[in-house]
C-alpha cells in the first residue's frame, strides 16, 4: 500500500505475537497447550501491588505526572540499583516509560541516525532489530554459536565493531537462552569497549530475577564503572513482578542520554500510566525487602 511510510517496508510484524495468537486459538479449541511464545510469568500481580494502585485511584492521582515518572517511583529504582546492583544514579539520570520496551525504543530514537550500526548477539529478542530499523539504523546481527554458550566473546565483539557502531545490546538473562553473562565474561568484553569509545551499551536487564543456576547475576556499569557514563541500563517489573500489563520500565544512565529519552517520550506517550505508577512503586515492590516474585531456584 502506497500510502504507508517507507520505513514500514523494513520491519516486520512480531513472531512472538503471532505465535501467542496461535496458542490461544488452540486453546480455544480446547488443545492442551503450554505457549513458550511471550516472557510472561505465570502467576498473578501481588495483592498488595494491586491494593497500591486501588489506592492511588482513591486518592485521584489519575492525572499527568511528569514524563520521567513520579519522583516518588524514581526515587524506589535508584534505592533498587543502589541495593540490587551497586549502582548509584542521580534521580535525573533516570526515566520510566511504558515497559522497557519504551524504553529501549525511546534510547534508540534518541540516538540512531541513518547508516549508524547496532550490534546484536544473537539468538535475540525479536524486537531489538525491527526498532533499530524503524529508527533508520542498520542491525549488525553477531552469531553466539552454543559452543560459546549462546552469548558474545571479546573476539567476536571486537570483529563487530566499526566506525559506525552506535550500540551494543546487551540482553543478560538472555531470551531466548536463558544466557547469563559471568563477570568475568564481562570484564572481557568491557576490555574491548574500553578500546572503542564512540560504543555505547544498552544492557537490557528485564529478567535480572530469572536465573536458574547459581550464576550470580551482574551488570556491566557494575563492574566496569569506567564506561558507566555510555551504559544505558533498563530494567522493569513486568517479569520480575508478574506486572506485563502494567507496564512499567525504566532506564538509568548518562543524564544526557535520559533527558534526550524523556524528550522523545514527552512527544509520543507522555508519562507511563500514573496508577502503574503508584503501583510499581506503592509499598514498594521496587525496594521491599521481599524477594523479587520470579526469584532465583
Ligand atoms: C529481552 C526483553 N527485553 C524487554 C522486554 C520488554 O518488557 P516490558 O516492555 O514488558 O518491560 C521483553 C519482553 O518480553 C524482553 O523479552
Amino acid at each position: 500500500m502506497d500510502f504507508l511510510a517507507g520505513r514500514l517496508k523494513r520491519i516486520n510484524p512480531s513472531p512472538t505475537l503471532a505465535m501467542t495468537a496461535k496458542a490461544l486459538e488452540l486453546k480455544a479449541k480446547g488443545q492442551d497447550i503450554i505457549s513458550l511464545s511471550a516472557g510472561e510469568p505465570d502467576f498473578d500481580t501481588p495483592d498488595h501491588v494491586k491494593q497500591a494502585a486501588v489506592e492511588a485511584m482513591a486518592k485521584g492521582m489519575t492525572k499527568y505526572t511528569a514524563v520521567e515518572g513520579m519522583a516518588a517511583l524514581r526515587k524506589a529504582i535508584q534505592e533498587k540499583f543502589l541495593r540490587d546492583n551497586h549502582l548509584t544514579f542521580a534521580l535525573d539520570e533516570i526515566t520510566v516509560g511504558n515497559g522497557a520496551k519504551q524504553v529501549i525504543f525511546n534510547a534508540l530514537l534518541a540516538t540512531v541516525d541513518q547508516g549508524d550500526e547496532v550490534i546484536i548477539p544473537a539468538p535475540y529478542w525479536v524486537s531489538y532489530p525491527d526498532m533499530v530499523h524503524l529508527c533508520g539504523g542498520t542491525s549488525v546481527i553477531v552469531p553466539c554459536p552454543e559452543a560459546d554458550h549462546f552469548k558474545l566473546t571479546a573476539e567476536t565483539l571486537e570483529a563487530a565493531i566499526t566506525p559506525q557502531t552506535k550500540w551494543l545490546i546487551l540482553n543478560s538473562p538472555g531470551n531466548p537462552t536463558g544466557r547469563v553473562y559471568h563477570e568475568n565474561e564481562l570484564i572481557a568484553l568491557a576490555g574491548v569497549l574500553a578500546r572503542h569509545p564512540h560504543v555505547y551499551v544498552l544492557c537490557d536487564d528485564i529478567y535480572e530475577y530469572l536465573v536458574y543456576d547459581q550464576t550470580p547475576f551482574t551488570t556491566l556499569a557494575a563492574i566496569a564503572p569506567t564506561l558507566k557514563d555510555r551504559i544505558l541500563t533498563v530494567n522493569g517489573v513486568s517479569k520480575a513482578y508478574a506486572m506485563t500489563g502494567w507496564r512499567i520500565g525504566y532506564g538509568a544512565g548518562p543524564k544526557p542520554l535520559i533527558t534526550a529519552m524523556t524528550m522523545v517520550q514527552s512527544h509520543s506517550t507522555s508519562n507511563a500510566c500514573s496508577l502503574s505508577q503508584a503501583a510499581a512503586d506503592g509499598t514498594s515492590p521496587l525496594t521491599s525487602l521481599m524477594q523479587p516474585l520470579a526469584c532465583r531456584v
